[in-house]
């Protein structure tokens, strides 16, 4: 065995450009796992044939591997010897194979040992996998590549008393006892999978199961594993998976294809979910809830969570990725589909959230030093690329081409690219191919929406002619340079829009934006109107135009498309803080701002309307003003404390002069008696009253009233209790330790309820919250091991917390790269997300911009850096 050392060589990227079909294929995998104490034996065996779509000629065949122990290998049975086959830290190359062969390996890994939640790891009293995107070779020696699809047989034998549950993919086809106490069961898949969909787990669980039928009558077997004891929490889940079942064989005609679709809750996970075929592996926070310890959002993502998961099993698992710079093929595919699935379950008004999440996450990305395209053509660490961009942008790539399409043909381009790709690893060429085959619509420039990176800005011009009657409507685009990419061509954008006058609006049109100016002309219209663009915000751009704040409030209460009335009035919301905020530049004193009338009108028109409208989801949503983050994106110099202090002092002053009607809307939709429901209508009412109730706790005298929602809601409604202890956290109030103290022991045997203490704690606007962020890291319940801890008390911090991470004394900086390095040896991909925040540091001041580089070039220095931390830094300091 030759052993080379590790090399201190830079991580070198992988191109798009240097693609290469595998020389060896796999047809077959046969895994076999003896889990033990301390240690778990591999064993596969794989029958291999050279591609003959290669035309490589190497008699090399190489496997990856990392942090494995090698034990044996051979060849058509033969035991090989040393010279027959070489060995990295990252991979083992077998020499002058034949043509086809039977390969058989043995390694040894330690996944109690295994911090990074890559491959085959242990959480809690539960061994599980994830394998997505290159954790296989962690578990054992295989060419790991998407586009290598293997059929897989697994065997597991563990100590059957402390792992009664052993599962796999696909179908249990044998099981049985073993010496020693010990039991083993044999799965089947037999779907052809590349290996980052394969999955194992062993434990012991609390298991809910129910049917479903699917559309062609076979009966599914639905299986949702949690630990023990928390049963009654899967139910949500479980009707989530139905309606999603249900709603992709409506939609897309797509069916299940195994007899049996397992669900797996586990403590410690990097991510959301996976979809591993026939047995996706959730993040708790994604299955477990309770109207104690759920809230209504909680429940929400549940759905959308669960029915992303499930889409994957078509687009994602029939249909793979042929490399990961395919990513969004997959993944943005599958975003637009559990968004709309959203829309369609529980309400359209979800396509608010949906944009906000653009523009506070991928937007910035696309503004800053890690800017990419939706199909990159380069990366050092792939887990760096599950980005806003790969994901949420390339979700509005599909959308803007359903838009183009129209329902229909899309639809038929999905069946067709089903029909054609079932059972392989294709592009994202490929999928639009299909596209334009059913529609006949060239989309060559349409394409440009994935190589090229940068949120283009789309400004608008209109002009009425009296004389003829003609409205025109002139739209320019351009786009930003991004890093790399200089001069981008125009880009295709579909511009929903309706021209509004006083009889109402005209129907919603298509414009195609495809040249950098164009002008459109509307004949026979009566009298000037005011133009609705961008309607259910039809592409991911930036719309300029210059519209009067009666242009916007016009909007605001009269637009029939719902999306454009809640932008009216961000854009309204947005303009006033900008405002405010130059107000403030001069005169450094609040005292000398003050609100106008027509934002209070808007209010109280909202307020009042809530009397008799259906949708307080919607209603209330239009009572949020934009967040820091929003108003941050649209400076140049971003000056954290005004932005702050501003949208502080309009939240004052707002709850000041509405004090009475906030009262009155509370009081009209709290409700402590009913028990929860899981639809629009009181969701709605609970948002619409916790809006209300967040107002009133701006002002301290409102504390007991929120002492007194929380009380009420305490082991009842967490939706209600989280709402009133949120707007306690800001406040210096007694009352403020009564609710953080009594929510921590009704549920510190809660882990998904302690992290939500935490988030709370370190999204305090109170001044001294790092001091308690950093008491906190040492508390208890805290684990640096555990990711959901690190989201709820760092990631809060950072990411929720503008205000005290940009701390003119850098102490918040300082603090995060502490947290950073640390994670650099635990858990690197979550090393790599916390880092982010620190990444966009050119956009602040001077001193600012010193303070954070410090700390940027500081983790350079780490010693044993990863390349997922090291790519993130280098690219963000050059
Ligand atoms: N395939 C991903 C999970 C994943 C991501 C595994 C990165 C390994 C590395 C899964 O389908 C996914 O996208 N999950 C999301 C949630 C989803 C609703 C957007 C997640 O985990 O955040
Ligand atoms: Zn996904």
């Amino acid at each position: 065995m030759i052993e080379t050392e590790t090399e201190i060589t830079h991580p070198k990227p992988v191109l798009l450009s240097e693609y290469q079909v595998p020389v060896f294929l796999i047809e077959s995998l046969q895994l076999n796992f003896e889990l033990y104490d301390g240690h778990t034996l591999v064993s596969s065996r794989m029958s291999v044939r050279r591609n003959p779509a290669s035309t490589q000629t190497s008699k090399d065949f190489m496997l990856n591997g990392e942090e494995l122990t090698l034990l044996s290998v051979a060849l058509n049975g033969k035991k090989l010897t040393e010279e027959e086959y070489s060995l990295t830290d990252k991979t083992l190359t077998i020499h002058r194979v034949p043509d086809a062969f039977e390969l058989t390996i043995a390694n040894k890994i330690f996944p109690e040992k295994n911090t990074e939640l890559s491959g085959l790891y242990r959480s809690r009293d539960t061994y599980c996998t994830q394998c997505e995107a290159e954790g296989f070779r962690r578990i054992t020696f295989f060419p790991d590549r998407p586009d290598i699809l293997t059929r897989f047989t697994t065997t597991l034998s563990a100590d059957q008393k402390r792992y009664p549950y052993l599962l796999s993919n696909g179908n249990l086809i044998n099981r049985g006892t073993l010496e020693d106490g010990r039991h083993f069961a044999t799965w089947e898949d037999p779907f052809k999978k590349p290996c980052y969909l394969f999955a194992l787990v062993a434990g012991d669980f609390d298991v809910i199961e129910d049917f479903f039928e699917t559309q062609s009558k076979r009966k599914v077997a639905l299986r949702f594993y949690v630990e023990k004891g928390y049963g009654s929490e899967a139910h949500h889940a479980l009707y989530s998976l139905k309606k999603a079942m249900q709603w992709d064989e409506e939609t897309y005609g797509r069916e299940y294809d195994l007899d049996v679709y397992m669900v797996v809750a586990i403590a410690d996970f990097n991510m959301g979910a996976m979809e591993n075929k026939g047995l996706n592996i959730f993040n708790t926070k994604y299955i477990l809830a309770k109207p104690d310890v759920a809230t209504d959002e909680d429940y929400i993502h549940i759905l959308s969570v669960i029915g992303h998961e499930y889409f994957h099993n078509w687009t994602g698992n029939r249909v793979t990725c042929r490399d990961w710079f395919q990513l969004s093929l997959k993944e943005g595919l599958t975003v637009f589909r559990d968004q709309t699935f959203s829309e369609d379950i529980l309400s359209s008004v979800m396509r608010i959230q949906d944009v906000n999440v653009l523009r506070e996450a991928q937007f910035p990305e696309d503004a800053g030093p890690l800017a990419h395209s939706v199909r990159p053509e380069s990366y050092i660490e792939i887990n760096n690329f599950y980005t806003a961009t790969i994901y949420n942008k390339g979700a509005e790539v599909l959308r803007m081409l359903r838009t183009i399409l129209g329902v229909e043909k899309f639809r038929e381009g999905m069946d067709l690219y089903f029909k054609r790709h079932d059972g392989q690893a294709v592009t994202i060429e490929d999928y639009v191919k299909a596209m334009e085959d059913v529609s006949g619509i060239n989309l060559k420039q349409f394409k440009r929406w994935y190589s090229q990176a940068g949120t283009p800005i789309v400004r608008a011009e209109g002009r009425y002619d009296q004389n003829t009657k003609e409205y025109t409507l002139t739209l320019a685009q351009s786009c930003p340079d991004t890093p790399g990419q200089t001069g981008k061509y125009p880009f295709h954008i579909p511009v929903k829009m309706g021209l509004l006058d006083e009889e109402g609006s005209h129907q919603d049109t298509v414009l195609h934006l495809t040249e950098a100016t164009q002008t459109f002309t509307f004949a026979n219209i009566a009298k000037k109107p005011l133009p609705s663009l961008l309607r259910q915000f039809s592409a991911p751009v930036k719309l300029q135009i210059d519209y009067s704040d009666q242009d916007l409030m016009y909007l605001f209460k009269h637009d029939p498309d719902t999306f454009n009335r809640w932008e009216a009035g961000q854009q309204y919301a947005t303009r006033l803080m900008l405002r405010f905020i130059e107000q403030l530049k001069k005169n450094n004193t609040v005292e000398s701002l003050s609100l106008p009338s027509e934002l209070i009108s808007m209010f109280e028109y909202v307020l009042d309307l809530q009397k008799t409208h259906h949708d307080l989801y919607f209603l209330s949503s239009l009572l949020v003003l934009p967040s820091e983050k929003y108003i941050a994106e649209q400076m140049e110099v971003i000056e954290v404390e005004l932005i702050h202090h501003v949208r502080q002092w309009m939240l004052s002053a707002l709850a000041k002069q509405l004090e009475k009607k906030w009262l009155a809307v509370y009081l009209s939709h709290h409700d402590d008696s009913s028990t929860y429901q899981f639809d629009m209508k009181t969701i709605g009412r609970r948002q619409m009253k916790n809006r209300c109730l967040a107002y009133l706790l701006m002002l301290p005298q409102h504390a007991e009233l929120g002492l007194k929602q929380f009380k009420g809601a305490l082991s009842k409604n967490m939706t209600d209790t989280l709402a009133a202890m949120a707007g306690l956290a800001n406040l210096d109030v007694p009352s403020r330790l009564l609710a953080l103290d009594a929510f921590y022991q009704t549920f510190k045997q809660n882990a998904l309820c302690v992290d939500k203490w935490f988030a709370i704690q370190a999204g305090s606007t109170l001044p001294n919250t790092l001091e308690t962020v950093k008491q906190l890291m040492q508390h208890p319940a805290f684990d640096l091991k555990n990711p959901n801890k690190v989201y709820a008390l760092v990631g809060a911090f950072s990411r929720r917390n503008l205000i005290q991470l940009h701390a003119k004394d850098g102490s918040g900086y300082a603090f995060l790269r502490e947290v950073v390095q640390q994670l650099n040896k635990i858990n690197p991909q979550i090393a790599s997300r916390m880092l982010e925040p620190l990444t966009g540091f050119k956009r602040y001041d001077k001193e600012r911009q010193q303070l954070m580089r410090k700390e940027l070039v500081g983790l350079l220095e780490t010693k044993n850096l990863s390349p997922d931390l090291y790519e993130l830094l280098t690219k963000s300091l050059k």
